[in-house]
C-alpha cells in the first residue's frame, strides 16, 4: 500500500534535479521544504511537496497508509560508504593496551589488531558471523543509515576471504538494508608470510581476485595502502588485477603517512580514497582532477587519536567530502552515523548542512549509488527516516549522543524491529 508521510515539519536534502555528488561550495547548500509531504509507492519516493498543495485525493482513498509526522522531520538515510561490519567477537582488550599508550601500530605488530581479527574471525562459523552481523546491521538501521558497505579483509586465507563475502551475500538476502560488499584480501600481510610478502601478494592477484570475480562476490577492490601495511607498489598491482576482473578501487590511503596512496587510487580511478589524515597540498592537487571522492572516517581518528584530515582545506580547494563510520573492531567499533555527523561538524569545522551532504549523497556516489539514494528525489529508492520531533535539522548533528531517529523507511517499507527474531532466523 502506497504510504503517504503528511504535516512534515521539514523535508530535508530534497532534490529537483538529482546530482550524483556535491563538491566545494555547494556542499554548504541543503534544500529543505518546511510543512511537507511525501508519498512512497512501491519501493520509490513517488512525489512530495508543500502540504499547500497537496494533490486531491490521495488521502480521502482508503488505500494508502498515512502517517503524521507533526514535529518531526525527514531525511534520507544514511550511506555509509566504508565498513568492516562482518567480525567475530571484539577486541575491547586492546583498547585498553592503547589506553596505556601502545599505538594502532604497535599492536599490529605484536599480532593483535586486524591479525587478531582473522583468528577469530576463522574460528567462527558462517551461522555465527551472520548473526553478529545482523545485530550490526539491526542497530545502524535504527540509527538511520539505508545503504551500506562491507569489507572482507579479516580472513586473509582463500577459504576466509570467501567465507567473509559470501557471508555478506548471505547478509543482503536477511537484511533490508542496501549492501555494497568490497573484497580487502590486501588488509593486513599474514604473520606466516612477514617475511615472504610477495608471495602474499601474489595468492591476493593470482587466487583470491579470480575467484571473488567468478563467484560475484564483490563490486570493489581494497588495499589497506599505507605505511606498515601494503605499499604503493604492491598496491598498484593488486588493483591492475581487480580492474581487469571488473573490480572498481575504493581503498584506504594516508591514515598513517603521506603515503602515495591517494596518487595509486588516483591512478586507477578509484572511487573512494578513505582516511586521509596525511593529505597535503600535491594530494589535493591529484583529487581536483579525479573523480575519486574523498572519504573521510572521523570514527577511527577519534579512537585512535590521529590527526585531523584537512577537510575544510579540501573543501575549500572545491573537492566533494563522504564521511563514512569505517565500522570495525580495532579502530572504530562503532556505526553510528549521527555520531559521525556531529564530528564532522566538531572535530572538522563542517557546518551542517556540508556533513548532512557529506553522509547522504556523497556516501552514496562513495559506493555508487547515488543515482538512486542519498536525496529525497521523485523515482529514487525510498529510504528515509522520520526524526523523533527536533526543532531544526542542525539539532541532528548537534545534540550527539543520543538517537535521533524514530521511523526508518527502507525500500519503502516500515522497518519493524524483530531483534530476537532476526538474530534466531
Ligand atoms: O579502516 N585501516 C585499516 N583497516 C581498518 C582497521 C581494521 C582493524 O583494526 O580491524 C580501518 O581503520
Ligand atoms: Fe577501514
Amino acid at each position: 500500500m502506497p504510504i503517504l508521510i503528511k504535516n512534515i515539519k521539514e523535508l530535508v536534502q530534497v532534490e529537483e534535479s538529482p546530482r550524483p555528488k556535491v563538491a566545494g561550495k555547494e556542499m554548504s547548500e541543503l534544500n529543505t521544504i518546511r510543512n511537507a509531504w511525501l508519498l512512497i509507492r512501491g519501493d520509490r519516493i513517488a512525489d512530495f511537496g508543500h502540504s499547500s498543495r497537496i494533490p486531491a485525493g490521495i488521502e480521502d482513498g482508503n488505500n494508502v497508509e498515512v502517517i503524521d509526522a507533526s514535529g518531526k522531520m525527514v531525511f534520507p538515510c544514511f550511506c555509509d560508504s566504508h565498513t568492516h561490519l562482518v567480525y567475530a567477537g571484539s577486541r575491547e582488550i586492546e583498547y585498553i593496551d592503547k589506553i596505556k599508550g601502545l599505538s594502532y601500530e604497535e599492536i599490529a605488530r605484536r599480532g593483535g589488531g586486524i591479525l587478531n581479527s582473522a583468528k577469530k574471525l576463522h574460528q567462527a562459523s558462517e551461522k555465527e558471523l551472520i548473526e553478529q552481523a545482523l545485530t550490526r546491521l539491526q542497530e545502524i538501521m535504527m540509527l538511520g543509515t539505508g545503504a551500506v558497505e562491507i569489507k572482507s579483509g579479516y580472513g586473509l586465507t582463500v577459504e576466509d576471504e570467501l567465507k567473509m563475502l559470501r557471508v555478506i551475500k548471505k547478509l543482503k538476502t536477511l537484511s533490508p538494508i542496501t549492501i555494497v560488499p568490497t573484497f580487502l584480501g590486501a588488509h593486513a600481510i599474514p604473520a606466516e608470510y612477514q617475511n615472504r610478502r610477495g608471495e602474499y601478494v601474489d595468492m591476493v592477484i593470482y587466487e583470491m581476485i579470480p575467484q571473488v570475480a567468478s563467484e560475484g562476490l564483490a563490486d570493489f577492490i581494497d588495499v589497506f595502502c599505507d605505511r606498515g601495511f601494503f605499499t604503493t607498489d604492491e598496491t598498484d598491482r593488486i588493483l591492475l588485477a581487480g580492474m581487469k576482473y571488473g573490480l572498481r578501487a575504493k581503498i584506504h590511503a594516508n591514515e598513517l603517512d603521506y603515503s602515495g596512496g591517494i596518487q595509486v587510487g588516483v591512478k586507477y580511478n578509484a572511487l573512494s580514497v578513505d582516511h586521509l589524515e596525511y593529505t597535503g597540498n600535491s594530494e589535493i592537487k591529484c583529487l581536483k582532477e579525479s573523480m575519486t571522492m574523498p572519504t573521510i572516517l572521523p570514527g577511527a581518528a577519534f579512537f585512535l587519536e590521529l590527526p585531523q584530515a584537512p577537510v575544510r582545506k579540501m573543501i575549500n580547494a572545491g573537492l566533494p567530502v563522504a564521511l563514512a563510520s569505517d565500522f570495525n573492531p580495532g579502530s572504530s567499533p562503532s556505526g553510528n552515523m549521527q555520531f559521525i555527523l556531529s564530528l564532522g561538524c566538531i572535530k572538522y569545522k563542517m557546518l551542517p548542512e556540508e556533513a548532512i551532504n557529506a553522509v547522504t549523497i556523497n556516501g552514496a556516489y562513495a559506493m555508487g549509488l547515488s543515482e538512486e539514494y542519498g536525496s529525497i528525489a521523485r523515482g529514487k529508492i525510498a529510504n528515509l527516516f522520520i526524526s523523533k520531533p527536533i526543532p531544526t535539522y542542525e539539532f541532528m548533528p548537534y545534540a550527539f549522543g543520543s538517537n535521533k531517529v524514530e521511523t526508518a523507511i527502507l525500500n519503502g517499507e516500515i522497518v519493524k524491529w524483530r531483534n530476537s527474531e532476526i538474530a534466531k532466523s
